[in-house]
């Protein structure tokens, strides 16, 4: 597996994986009216494309093969996290989130932070984040539990 930062010619993957990731591992915890909801951000793709293209975006992949990616800011947010459903469970999002945090810990940001799905929840969790606040999210009349986390650096 290779890491890079995401180039412009990467977006239209990125996009694709983001709604595939949602489809098939949020069915762990979303129901199919939460799924829809939650993926409905890329359904006007130039403007979720837009979104990406302002953070900072490292991805994984073999082969050519989009494994999976992480959108963060400089200032500690983790925003997006996804893995293609295909690669999941085999440490994708732990290399993505290690070289981001060292990233993040080298130019010296003190915490990271990020709001946890159901799903990641677990995974942020064995990254040293703690809960500190669970919000139930609207989106079109559906409702969407998530957990805002923060990880001090030491
Ligand atoms: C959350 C997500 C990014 C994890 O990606 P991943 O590449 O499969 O994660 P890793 O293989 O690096 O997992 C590392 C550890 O995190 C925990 N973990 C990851 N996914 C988990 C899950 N579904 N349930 C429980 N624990 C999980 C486990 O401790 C795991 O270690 P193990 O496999 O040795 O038990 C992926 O499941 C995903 O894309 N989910 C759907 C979208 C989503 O919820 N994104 C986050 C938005 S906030």
């Amino acid at each position: 597996m290779q890491l890079r930062p995401a180039r412009p010619e990467d977006v239209p993957s990125l996009i694709d994986l983001f709604v595939d990731a949602i489809r098939v591992l949020g069915a762990q915890q979303y129901d199919e009216a939460q799924r829809a909801a939650w993926s409905r951000a890329a359904d006007d793709r130039d403007g979720f494309g837009e979104r990406l293209s302002a953070m900072h975006v490292l991805l994984a992949e073999q082969d050519g093969l989009l494994l999976g990616f992480l959108g963060y800011f400089e200032d500690g947010h983790m925003d997006f996290l996804y893995t293609a459903p295909a690669a999941a469970r085999r440490g994708v999002a732990t290399a993505l989130h290690r070289q981001v945090e060292a990233t993040l810990r080298a130019a010296g940001v003190t915490e990271l932070y990020t709001e946890a799905s159901l799903v990641a929840r677990p995974f942020f969790e064995a990254q040293g984040y703690r809960v500190t606040e669970e919000e139930v999210l609207e989106r079109q009349g559906v409702q969407l539990r998530r957990f805002r986390m923060r990880k001090p650096l030491a």
